[in-house]
């Protein structure tokens, strides 16, 4: 097992690639907390984490509010569970939408989710890993922070500056025992994709070299190297689990 006893944070754990990476990550022996916007869908990772021998909680979670995240990390702090791993994963797609139109609030609700979302967590995990000197940090990029996503300009640039701030963050920690990498994912068959019109999905497949759409459980394994020992040497690394989609 790669991650015995150590607890794991995992942000949207509820659907996706955070209920694949909780469910793997239970495989490998840790412990998980779910930071969840949906209450009933942490509930079910939990059962399904338990389900395999390991203890996990949820704390109901809006990541883009601080002070739902400072709440967040009391909880750990008042069962007495450290911070050793936290995946910065929740997020949402919104509506493609041309730059032209994008309204201030849709700007906005990727942005404060997905880039202030990481920035919270991180900023609490970080707290808590100084002083025991060790931690590992996931930030849930995407393959739109990297060549970009028309129509998702708001989605694009968090997505970019995740992959900055992993960078930045990482040589800022590296001395303290933190290491921060980045996952830049493909497409894969996730809830998300259900933003996506139907018609786009032939044209996503023919996109991807590999012919298909990623499986949550492939960016998983990602996840898992990342937040294991496996990985002592990376440090503000983005990998991108993608098929092919961009090399
Ligand atoms: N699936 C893909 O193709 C793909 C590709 C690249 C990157 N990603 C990224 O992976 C991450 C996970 O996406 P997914 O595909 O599993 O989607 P998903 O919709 O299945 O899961 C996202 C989860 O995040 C939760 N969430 C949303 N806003 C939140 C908030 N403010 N606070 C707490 N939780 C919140 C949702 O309730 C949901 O459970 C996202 O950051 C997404 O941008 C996904």
């Amino acid at each position: 097992m790669k991650l015995k006893d150590k607890v794991a944070v995992i942000t949207g754990g509820g659907s996706g690639l955070g209920r694949a990476i909780a469910v793997r990550f239970a495989d490998e022996g840790a412990r998980v907390v779910i930071a969840e916007l949906n209450e009933a869908s942490g509930e079910e990772t939990v059962r399904l984490v338990q389900d395999r021998g390991v203890e996990a909680f949820a704390v109901p979670t809006d990541v883009s509010d601080p002070a739902a995240v400072a709440r967040l990390f009391a909880a750990l702090d008042d069962r007495g569970w450290p911070v050793d791993i936290c995946v910065n994963n929740a997020g949402n797609a919104g509506q493609l939408t041309p730059v032209f139109e994008m309204t201030d609030e849709q700007w906005d609700s990727i942005v404060s989710v997905h880039l202030s979302g990481t920035f919270y967590c991180t900023r609490e995990a970080i707290r808590r890993m100084l002083p025991r000197g060790s931690g590992a940090i996931i930030n849930m990029g995407s393959v739109a922070g990297l060549k970009g996503l028309p129509g998702g300009a708001s989605y694009t640039a968090a997505k970019g500056a995740i992959i900055s701030l992993t960078k930045g963050v990482a040589q800022e920690v590296a001395a303290h025992g933190i290491r921060v990498n980045c996952i830049a994912p493909g497409w894969v068959e996730t809830p998300i994709l259900e933003n996506i019109p139907d018609q786009m999905r032939p044209m996503m497949v023919q996109m991807t070299p590999l012919g298909r759409i990623g499986r949550p459980e492939e960016i998983a394994a990602a996840a898992v190297f990342l937040a294991s020992e496996e990985s002592s040497f990376v440090i503000g690394q983005t990998i991108s689990p993608n098929g092919g989609l961009y090399t």
